[in-house]
């Protein structure tokens, strides 16, 4: 299948183009980006690669399987629903859409053009967490009954935008500050592993001035049966990531490259190459997650799930905004 990355940047760059390069299923045929400078950049990677500059210019050139939507956030939109629109798979960046309507109109048209609308829910993939996913869902460590996720980093990650490297400080953009950016990930981790529908959330924020976005926050979701606890800061000391998983008959706990397994028949600590705080791309990680994205493009319909998934994530950080203090 023939796609387009929109948006060539630090993800698209480091994350998704090496990923593809390797695929025998997904290939990238041509990028649309606003700058110049990254667009010569795309070009000079692979030979055969063209460049546009808007997705008109692309749709006028080029026969277009899917395309995969690497702009900052508030950009998603406008490009999924023109691809939507031209009959195109799309798979997005999270977080995926920042308006309830947008998400309403993209998974309507998803729908009606019989194509697929699917986010990019990276870190299921890491095999660290895949591993913690196996033996949480082969009954380990019994029923799941508490969740923490923990990200610390010693500030945000600065853009490839040449105009606006520090886009994810600016809320227009954004959508948000550290729970929009990184409090995606555990929402659709701590979703993936309890499987239900989240009952109440709970949230605090750090602002560091009038009309910053958040730089540090602590959420708290209560699922039918069991809580997941989220915390998250830019100011941290250290750049690490942690995350418990806590049963009726068992424990499992991450930390970066160590899973630690706790259970009736014994404990195991096993050690993996890549810590999980280690590097911001992950191509390792995309290229895992191209066999079921090229499956929800060959079968559209099986890609809903995934579309309802970062739309429960957007819906459980408007509800921590609004209830945030
Ligand atoms: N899943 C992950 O692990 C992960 C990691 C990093 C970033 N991301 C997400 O990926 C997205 C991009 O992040 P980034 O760090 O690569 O940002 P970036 O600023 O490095 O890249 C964005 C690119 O989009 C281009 N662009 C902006 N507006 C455009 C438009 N209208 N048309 C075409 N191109 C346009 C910019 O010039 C830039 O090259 C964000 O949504 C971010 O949250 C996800």
């Amino acid at each position: 299948m023939r796609g387009v990355i929109v948006g060539f940047g630090e993800v698209a760059c480091h994350g998704h183009w090496p990923a593809y390069a390797d695929s025998q299923e997904l290939s990238i045929v041509a990028v649309v980006e606003r700058s110049a400078e990254r667009r010569a950049l795309a070009t000079s990677l692979s030979p055969g690669l063209r460049a546009y500059e808007t997705i008109n210019a692309l749709a006028a050139a080029e026969a277009v399987d899917f395309i995969d939507i690497c702009t900052p956030p508030s950009l998603h939109g406008a490009p999924m629903l023109a691809g939507l629109e031209r009959g195109w798979h799309v798979v997005c960046e999270k977080p995926f859409l920042l308006d309830a309507g947008l998400l309403t109109r993209a998974r309507a048209l998803a729908e009606a053009r019989n194509v697929a609308a699917v986010p990019v829910h990276n870190w299921k993939f890491a095999p660290i967490v895949r591993d913690a996913t196996a033996r949480l869902r082969r009954g380990d460590i019994g029923r799941l009954e508490r969740v923490a996720i923990e990200t610390e980093r010693l500030h945000d990650f600065k853009g490839a935008d040449p105009d606006r490297p520090n886009w994810r400080r600016d809320p227009a953009i954004a959508g948000g500050g550290i729970l929009m950016d990184h409090g995606w990930h555990a929402l659709y981790l701590a979703l993936h592993w309890f499987e239900q529908d989240v009952r109440q959330v709970e949230a605090s924020f750090h602002r560091p001035g009038p009309g910053a976005v958040e730089d540090e926050a602590t959420v708290r979701l209560t699922f039918d049966h069991g809580e997941a606890s989220i915390a998250l800061t830019w100011n941290g000391a250290a750049r690490r990531n942690s995350m418990q998983l806590v049963g009726d008959r068992g424990s499992m706990t991450i930390a970066d490259d160590r899973l630690l397994v706790h259970t009736t028949a014994g404990d195991e600590d096993v050690r993996y190459p890549m810590a999980l705080s280690g590097g911001s791309h992950h191509a390792d990680w995309f290229a895992a997650f191209i066999p079921q994205l090229a499956g929800y493009f060959k079968a559209p319909a099986s890609s809903r799930a995934a579309f309802d998934e970062a739309a429960a994530c957007f819906g459980i950080i408007q509800r921590a905004y609004q209830a945030g203090v």
